[in-house]
């Protein structure tokens, strides 16, 4: 039904302070992370995100998520130890994830296979620090096996059990392929999941806080936030970036492509931001270890394709790429099917969501804003029998 608007609507000044999608709007305080979009900027606790992907493991950046400070050497054994002892799965969640539907999207598995490992602990309803600080660290280890399984499902293949003398990355290749492949690509992926592991107030984390806000357990304001990555204007992007790069085909006609989808007004994937309206500050780093990707399978057609569209856009919008642009090519240059892209965004963004869903449980205020009413005035109502 199309949106009503009682014609006799009368705004009320004092309530019309509607903030749209809340651009602006400032919900809450959060030490987990910040965005500035003056200088471009990330910084997860502190901590420039440039700085962690090039000198930290995806493990010392989810120390850091849950903890607030970077581990040092016996504290990353411990809690390396930890997530490796977690990661595998019931064979009851196996053949849960086995039994989905062939067609239904990874982001949909990903989402009922986290909703059943929360059935599956028996602590769900105890949200005490240390419990959620464990079940955060159990959905770290768990969610890669739960991804990696469906992927080998999907594809008709038997599962690979996870390997616990590998790290988090490279234990995701060895799930999902039976290999590990070379240290640049393990490298590029372990960036992509650090890169895409925190954004501060992004739909899906608050989504997140929104449900723990209501005292809700970990496992559901985590399910609501993978539900909210999963549509194209947020996580879902990385996945509709490669199918627009498959669709434009030819390096040569991106230009074209981009020239003619801007006059048509599309809305074109993996370029925008709410915040950042000069550049994402995670691109850079995205791109650099994309154009690893390209080097190491000696193709270099989506970089040269990434480059023209990117041109164009700023050329004539000043609209710049967003992470989901380079993330998209390098997954797909990384061998991964496109509709994993998004759950592998899971994988990392979990550390971000746990970080969030335990501070909000740590001092909470249940969400509840306001809307500004325009339907009907109030009415009377009238018996079935004398409705028209
Ligand atoms: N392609 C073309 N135009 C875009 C655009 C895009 N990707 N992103 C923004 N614009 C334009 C809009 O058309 C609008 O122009 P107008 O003022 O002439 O109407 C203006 O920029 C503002 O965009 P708006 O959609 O209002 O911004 P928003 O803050 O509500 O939305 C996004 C932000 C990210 C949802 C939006 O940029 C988008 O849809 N991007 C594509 C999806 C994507 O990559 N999402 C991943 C985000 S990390």
């Amino acid at each position: 039904m199309a949106e009503y608007i009682n014609p006799d609507y009368v705004p009320e000044p004092e309530k019309m302070n509607v903030k749209k999608g809340l651009e602006g709007a400032v919900i809450d305080t959060s030490s987990v992370s910040k965005v500035n979009a003056e200088t471009n900027s990330l910084v997860y606790r502190g901590y420039p995100v440039q700085d962690l992907a090039e000198n930290c493991s995806f493990e010392e950046v989810a120390y850091l998520m849950y903890n607030g400070e970077l581990p040092n050497a016996s504290q990353l054994a411990d809690f390396t130890k930890k997530e490796r002892g977690y990661r595998e799965i019931s064979t009851t969640l196996l053949n849960v994830i086995k039994a989905l539907p062939q067609k239904c999207h990874p982001m949909d598995s990903i989402r009922t296979a986290v909703s059943f490992q929360g059935c599956e602990d028996a602590r769900i309803w105890d949200s005490t620090p240390a419990t959620d600080m464990d079940k955060a660290i159990q959905l770290l280890a768990k969610i890669p096996t739960m991804v990696a399984a469906d992927y080998r499902f999907k594809k008709g293949l038997d599962f690979i059990p996870p390997k616990a003398d590998l790290s988090i990355a490279e234990n995701f290749f060895h799930m999902c392929f039976g290999k590990v492949p070379a240290k640049e690509v393990v490298k590029a992926f372990d960036v992509s999941l650090i890169l895409y592991a925190e954004h501060s107030f992004n739909a899906s984390t608050f989504t997140a806080r929104v449900v723990t806000s209501t005292q809700s357990d970990l496992y559901s304001a985590t399910v609501a936030g993978i539900g909210a990555l999963k549509g194209p204007l947020h996580g879902g992007a990385n996945e509709q970036v490669m199918h627009m790069m498959i669709e434009i085909a030819d390096p040569a006609k991106a230009e074209q492509w981009m020239i003619d989808a801007l006059a048509q007004k599309k809305k074109v994937m993996g370029f925008g931001h709410r915040v950042y309206k000069s550049g994402d500050s995670r691109v850079p780093t995205m791109k650099k270890y994309a154009q690893v990707m390209a080097d190491v399978i000696g193709d270099q057609k989506w970089m040269k394709m990434y480059n023209s569209l990117e041109k164009v856009m700023v050329e004539k919008k000043k609209i710049y790429p967003n992470l989901d642009f380079p993330a998209g090519p390098a997954y797909y240059m990384m061998g991964f099917e496109i509709d994993f892209f998004t759950p592998i965004f899971v994988m990392a963004r979990t550390t971000g969501w746990s970080a969030h869903i335990m501070e909000q449980a740590a001092n909470n205020r249940i969400i509840r804003p306001l809307s500004e009413y325009v339907g009907s005035p109030q009415r009377k109502v009238t018996p079935i029998s004398e409705r028209k």
